[in-house]
């Protein structure tokens, strides 16, 4: 294409100088993609459908090298030396999963100077420094509803599991023991509480639509947004508008929105405050949105009677973090486990093609599909990062 535009034409050194930009911007080969995914081991070896995976590369490999392009793909993360922050100084493509986050500072934004385009293997970009790569005009796209119904029915179940008193119940069973009054001292109905949920974007409400058929005694929401009338009506549920005052009604809070400035640490020890005595909490949201000391605190003490999720304020979490074992004081209360809950093997197949996708688009400069874009040229195209005025 090059020499067909060097040879066909008379063009003045601008002229020339502007073909040369526009043939770069046809981005057809030699770019450098750095993805950084979770290292699988032997269960990626066995189960291909592992996409995710450092070992199975979300399936891009040929799709990328047969255009030309460079693929760096990598676990390694953390630190001055790692591949990750090597790679990331001349990488132009970026793709990071949630569920091995490559925390994209705005030290290392700064450092990236080739950096255009950012993609979320999944849903959730809040590992990446948005505002900072809204002023080095970097786009980040994610996948989005690629693994909705894999979290809705993961909060579902997280619900059901704390509510009844599950996990300690199967713990006594797996030692050998038999004392049904131990767990059903702290084992209830659904049917008949009252659940809400801190966010009602296209996870919080299929959480909505699935708990319709409990009898919950009332569906409560709590967004900037207000559902569609009809959405409402569908799974009958009502706004609050105050946040102290939603808590205070529901039996069981589920976290649903994003991490951004006005939603870290939101569950905070102030907040806990005004929650139901022997309330749930279920965050498959973001680890930093609830207070990690705030709510080991509460479940030691019993206020909140059970705490479940799959994110954590640091992933992976330390050895040693409180909510790896915390507990209630009889004994329950916890059903924490690690960040796979949209990472289903279903779930992995549509955010891989979902990847693939956007890359096809930016290599063919096609529009992006529009519900994708988090930061696109301009800045914020999402309402769901918080309320802005501006788009940056
Ligand atoms: P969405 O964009 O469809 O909905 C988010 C909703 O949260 C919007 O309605 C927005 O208005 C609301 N929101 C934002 N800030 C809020 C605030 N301060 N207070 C109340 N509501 C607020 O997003 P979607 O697809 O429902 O995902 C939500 C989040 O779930 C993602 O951002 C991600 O962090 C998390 N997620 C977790 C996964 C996992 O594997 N655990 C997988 C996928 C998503």
């Amino acid at each position: 294409m090059l020499s067909r535009i060097i040879r066909t034409s008379p063009l003045t050194p601008t002229a020339r100088a502007n073909s040369f930009r526009q043939f770069s911007t046809t981005r057809t080969n030699n770019m450098k993609v750095l993805s950084v995914l979770y290292n699988g081991f032997q269960a990626a070896k066995e189960e291909p459908r592992l996409l995710g995976t450092v070992e199975n590369e979300l399936g891009l490999r040929q799709f990328l090298e047969n255009k030309g392009h460079e693929y760096i793909v990598t676990g390694d993360k953390e630190g001055d030396n790692s591949t990750f922050q090597k790679h990331i100084k001349d990488a132009e493509v970026l793709i990071t999963t949630p569920f091995h986050p490559a925390y994209l500072t705005e030290d290392l934004i700064e450092k990236a100077k080739n950096l255009k385009l950012c993609v979320t293997a999944g849903v959730g970009s809040d590992h990446i420094d948005l505002n900072a790569a809204v002023k080095k005009n970097i786009e980040v796209l994610e996948v989005t509803g690629s693994n909705v119904v894999s979290v809705a029915e993961h909060v579902v179940m997280s619900i059901l599991l704390l509510v009844r008193n599950f996990v300690p119940a199967h713990e006594m069973i797996e030692r050998g023991e038999w004392q049904v009054s131990e767990v059903a001292r702290n084992a209830f109905d659904l049917e008949g509480k009252v659940v809400g949920t801190i966010g009602a974007g296209r996870i919080g409400f299929r959480v909505l639509q699935r708990l319709k058929p409990f009898n919950c005694k009332e569906l409560l929401y709590y967004d900037y947004t207000t559902l569609p009338e009809h959405a409402e009506k569908e799974v009958n549920a009502h706004r609050v508008e105050d946040l102290k005052e939603f808590v205070s009604q529901c039996d069981v809070v589920t976290v649903n929105c994003p991490l951004h400035e006005g939603t870290r640490g939101l569950v905070n020890k102030e907040l806990l405050k005004h929650f139901k005595k022997g309330a749930w909490i279920v965050n498959t949201a973001r680890g930093a949105i609830c207070d990690k000391d705030a709510i080991a605190e509460a479940i030691k003490s019993g206020h909140i009677n059970g705490y479940s999720g799959d994110v954590w304020n640091v992933q992976p979490a330390p050895r040693d973090h409180p909510w790896r074992t915390m507990k209630n004081p009889v004994g329950g209360g916890n059903g924490m486990v690690p960040h796979y809950s949209g990472t289903t093997l279903d779930a992995q197949l549509r955010y891989a093609e979902g990847v693939k996708s956007i890359l096809d688009n930016y290599f063919n400069n096609k529009p992006q599909e529009p519900a994708n874009i988090i930061i696109g040229k301009k800045g914020y195209e999402t309402k769901a990062y918080g309320q802005r005025d501006v788009k940056s």
